[in-house]
């Protein structure tokens, strides 16, 4: 057993108050997006693709997209909900290093994707494994990752080019950190806690 490996499981947050915004050596970024590369897929099907975005134009559009997409989340809200959720903080887009949108284009390896004829979303797991094994790595190297996805896929596309019949699957910020949280940000601010491991694993059959 690995307890290392545990150990960086447990350590790996969703980062974005801590970005210090310090360069990324290529050789690192390159180890990063190559374990992200490493990852199963559907059929060998491979269906990512990574966008790096380091202008600083296109972050501020995208910064800006996600502000208002966090309003219109916030005015589905009420009361306590409101009040914890105006406290969290969505994004540090322009406060990391870089950006690197994943993509899935559910056509690579078609026509006939092997395993992935009944299973159409099958695809989709794919790109978040790889999303996954890019997360675990970053974090081994020292760096943090962010998820953002307060965002419509057609502004995405729009913003970076991608063809219609590809999906924007995430929007990460990456980049060295001060430091990671031992608690997720959603914990800490009493948005959610994590569930115990006892309510969500069952014996025989689905709970009824
Ligand atoms: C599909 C997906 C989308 C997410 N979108 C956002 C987001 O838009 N903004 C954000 O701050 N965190 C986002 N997160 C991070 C989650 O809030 C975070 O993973 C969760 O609170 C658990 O915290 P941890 O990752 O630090 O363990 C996203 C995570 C996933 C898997």
């Amino acid at each position: 057993m690995s307890t290392d490996f545990y150990d960086l499981i447990r350590r790996r947050r969703d980062v974005r108050a801590e970005f210090t915004g310090a360069p990324i050596d290529d050789a690192l970024l390159e180890r990063v997006l190559s374990a992200a590369h490493a990852a199963p897929s559907v059929g060998m099907s491979q269906p990512w693709d990574f966008v790096l975005i380091r202008d600083r134009d296109t972050r501020e559009r995208f910064r800006e997209h996600v502000r208002r997409e966090r309003d219109t989340f916030a005015a589905e809200l009420s009361g306590e909900r409101a009040e914890t959720f105006r406290r969290i903080k969505v994004e540090g887009i322009l406060e990391s290093t870089l950006s690197v949108v994943v993509t899935y284009d559910p056509e690579r390896g078609s026509p006939a994707v092997l395993g992935r004829h009944a299973i159409a979303d099958a695809g989709l797991y794919s790109v978040c494994l790889a999303i996954q094994n890019l997360w675990l790595a970053a974090t081994a190297e020292g760096l943090g990752v962010g998820w953002v996805s307060f965002y419509r896929e057609d502004f995405l596309r729009g913003l970076l080019g991608i063809p219609a019949g590809v999906r924007p699957v995430a929007w990460l910020c990456l980049g060295p950190v001060t430091h990671l949280q031992d608690v997720p940000d959603l914990e800490r601010h009493g948005w959610r806690d994590r569930l115990p491991l006892d309510a969500v694993v069952h014996n025989e059959r689905y709970p009824g």
